[in-house]
C-alpha cells in the first residue's frame, strides 16, 4: 500500500515544483449513475487519489504552496450519521485531516463560497480545463467575483494552466511502492488467466471464461477490473476492442483473452492467444509464433537509455520479415515497413504506459522526439497479427486468426523485468499447460 507519507511527499514535490504564486484545484471523479438510484461502482480520478489517497466523490483538493493556514485543503462530505448508515464509511472533515494529512478540511459545500477569498492576489491557477463542467464553472464565477470587486483591491488570476504535464511526469516513475501494487494486480491476473486457460473448453461460451476471470479475481479480494475482460474466440479476435463476449467457443480456432485486474488503483494488463482445444493447428502455430518472437524482440529493447518507439520498431522488423516469409506480404522488408503495408494485419502500436490508468499517462516524445526510456517506468510490450476473415489477398488458411501476446515490462536499473513473466507464453508451455488439465 502507499503510506500517507509517499502521499505527503507527492504533494510536496508538487508545490516544490509549482509555479511562484500559484494555486492548484484538483476534483475527484464524479460519482455516475447506472439507472435512477442505482451507481456504478466509484472509481476515483487517478490524478486525485495519487496525491491524496482520498477515495470519496464530491470532494476537491487545493494546493497553495506557501498558505500560511496550511497548504493542502480538502473541501469533502462532512460525516453524516444518516449517510453512514445508508452508504457506509466516510472520513468526514476530521478524518480528512487525520487520516489523509489535510491542513484544513472545508465543508463541500462551501466550496464555491469559498473559492475567490483563495484566488485572490494568485497570478496562475492550475487545475484541467474543459474535464470538470462544475468545477470549470465554479472557477469563472470566482474570477468573476474577483474581477467584480477589482475596485477594493481584489486581484484575479490571469493564468489558467492543466496541471497535467508536472503531475504525469511524476506518475509515469512508479516508486517501490507502486510496483509492489501492481506486481500484486498481475500476479492475480495470471492466476485468472490460468483459470480460464485451464477450464477452457470447445462448446463453452466466451461469458462463461469471463466469469472465471472475475471469480478468480475477485476471490483475491480484487472486485474490480482494471478494464473489460477481452474474451474473444476464432475471428472476434480480429476485433481488437472486443468486448460482447458472447459467442461459443469453437473447436480448432484460437482464443485470445485481454484481462487485467485492478489493485489499489493500479491495472495489470496481460493477453494471451490459445488454441480453445489444446493444440495450436499448423497455421495458428506459424502466425503465433512470430508474434511471440516479434513481442521478445521489442522486449529486448527496452532497458534505460533507448528510445520509446525501438521495441516497436523491433516487433515490426520481425513481423514483417514473417509476414514475407510466409507469404502474406510480398516485397522488399525495409519497403514495406516503409509504406506500412503491414498495417493491416497489425494496426495498433506495440505498448502504452500502465500504471493507475491501463493507457497510463504520461508523454511518448519530448520536444517531437520520442523520449527515453528510464527505471520505473511501467509499460506494456503487445504486438498481435490479425487477418480479417473477409482478406482475399491471403491464402484462406490464414483466415480469421487474430493473435495477441501482451505482458506488463517493468525498466530496470540493469534492462527490464516482464512482471508478467509467470504466465505461460510458448507454444510448448501453453500446449503443456492445457494438457495437464484436460
Ligand atoms: N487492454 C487494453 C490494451 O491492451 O491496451
Ligand atoms: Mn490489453
Ligand atoms: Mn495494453
Amino acid at each position: 500500500m502507499i503510506t500517507p507519507g509517499e502521499f505527503k511527499q507527492r504533494r510536496k514535490h508538487l508545490m516544490r515544483n509549482m509555479k511562484k504564486n500559484s494555486i492548484a484545484l484538483l476534483a475527484s471523479a464524479p460519482a455516475v449513475t447506472r439507472n435512477r438510484d442505482v451507481e456504478y461502482p466509484y472509481r476515483q480520478d487517478s490524478d486525485f487519489h495519487y496525491l491524496t489517497g482520498f477515495d470519496e466523490p464530491e470532494s476537491v483538493a487545493v494546493f497553495a504552496p506557501g498558505r500560511k493556514k496550511g497548504e493542502f485543503i480538502l473541501f469533502c462530505r462532512k460525516f453524516d450519521e444518516t449517510k453512514a448508515i445508508w452508504t457506509g464509511k466516510h472520513a468526514g472533515l476530521e478524518g480528512a485531516k487525520d487520516q489523509f494529512g489535510a491542513d484544513e478540511a472545508i465543508p463541500i459545500e462551501e466550496f464555491a463560497q469559498t473559492l475567490p477569498t483563495l484566488l485572490d492576489g494568485k497570478s496562475l491557477v492550475n487545475y484541467p480545463i474543459g474535464m470538470n463542467a462544475e468545477l470549470d464553472q465554479q472557477v469563472m464565477a470566482a474570477v468573476n467575483t474577483l474581477r467584480g470587486k477589482a475596485r477594493t483591491g481584489a486581484k484575479p488570476p490571469e493564468e489558467f494552466v492543466a496541471l497535467d504535464r508536472m503531475l504525469h511526469e511524476m506518475r509515469l516513475r512508479k516508486s517501490a511502492d507502486e510496483i509492489n501494487l501492481m506486481r500484486k494486480a498481475v500476479e492475480v491476473s495470471i492466476h485468472a488467466h490460468k483459470r480460464a486457460m485451464a477450464i477452457c473448453r470447445p462448446g463453452m461460451y466466451e461469458y462463461q471464461l469471463e466469469a472465471e476471470i472475475a471469480h478468480e479475481c475477485m476471490r483475491h479480494g480484487l472486485r474490480h477490473a482494471a478494464y473489460p475482460a477481452i474474451v474473444a474466440g476464432g475471428h472476434n479476435a480480429c476485433v481488437l476492442h472486443y468486448t460482447e463476449n458472447a459467442d461459443q467457443l469453437r473447436d480448432g480456432d484460437l482464443l485470445l483473452i485481454d484481462a487485467g485486474a485492478e489493485y489499489g488503483n493500479y491495472a495489470a494488463d496481460i493477453t494471451r492467444t490459445f488454441p480453445v482445444n489444446g493444440r495450436y493447428s499448423e497455421p495458428q502455430r506459424l502466425l503465433y509464433e512470430l508474434v511471440l518472437e516479434a513481442q521478445l524482440a521489442a522486449i529486448s529493447k527496452i532497458k534505460p537509455g533507448n528510445h520509446w518507439i525501438e521495441p516497436h520498431e523491433a516487433a515490426v522488423k520481425v513481423l514483417v520479415r514473417g509476414l514475407v516469409n510466409l507469404g502474406l506480404l510480398q516485397g522488399r522488408v525495409s519497403k514495406l515497413i516503409k509504406d506500412e503495408a503491414y498495417k493491416p494485419f497489425f494496426m495498433h502500436r506495440t505498448g502504452h504506459w500502465l500504471g493507475m490508468d491501463v493507457h497510463d499517462v504520461g508523454d511518448y516524445k519530448i520536444d517531437d522526439k520520442w523520449r527515453s526510456l528510464e527505471p520505473g517506468m511501467v509499460l506494456t510490450v503487445e504486438p498481435g497479427l490479425y487477418v480479417s476473415p473477409t482478406c482475399k489477398e491471403v491464402d484462406p488458411k490464414w483466415r480469421g486468426i487474430g493473435i495477441r501476446i501482451e505482458d506488463d515490462v517493468l525498466v530496470t536499473e540493469q534492462g527490464c523485468e516482464v512482471l508478467s513473466s509467470a504466465m505461460p507464453k510458448s507454444v510448448a508451455d501453453i500446449e503443456a499447460f492445457m494438457e495437464a488439465t484436460r
